[in-house]
């Protein structure tokens, strides 16, 4: 890891550490608005998202999946957005049925969900 053991980010090393930076496989974020969605309703897709993201984790076979709420994703249309890496998936819509479709389908199984796409920029390896 770069730097040197006293340049002032011990702190932040121990935190990436302790929330298991390093170990993740994939990575979603989502727009808690207040463009492309109501606050109200970019947080309630947030909290349904850490919960759901959480349960898939504990399960055996587990990819463990980061989750983050970010303020906005740039689309500011028909929210709330999130992307899911390393695949770039793109989604819209996401509250509701079509959210718990993305969890269960694209971060449970892996499966694009079509009808909730909005782009596709899949980061290369
Ligand atoms: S406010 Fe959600 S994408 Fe801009």
């Amino acid at each position: 890891m770069a730097g040197e053991p006293s340049d002032g980010l011990e702190g932040a090393r121990a935190e990436a550490e302790r929330r298991g930076v390093g170990g993740y496989g994939r990575h979603v974020f989502i727009c808690t608005g207040p463009d492309c969605c109501t606050t109200e309703e970019g947080m309630a897709a947030w909290t349904r998202l850490k919960s759901r993201v959480g349960e898939l984790n504990k399960r055996e076979d587990a990819v463990p999946i980061y989750r983050t709420k970010v303020g906005c994703l740039r689309i500011c249309e028909s929210g709330p957005t999130a992307v899911v890496y390393p695949e770039g998936r793109w989604y819209g819509g996401m509250q509701g049925e079509a959210l718990d479709r993305v969890i269960a389908e694209d971060l449970g199984e892996g499966k694009p969900v079509q009808e909730y796409l909005i782009g596709e920029n899949p980061l290369s390896t």
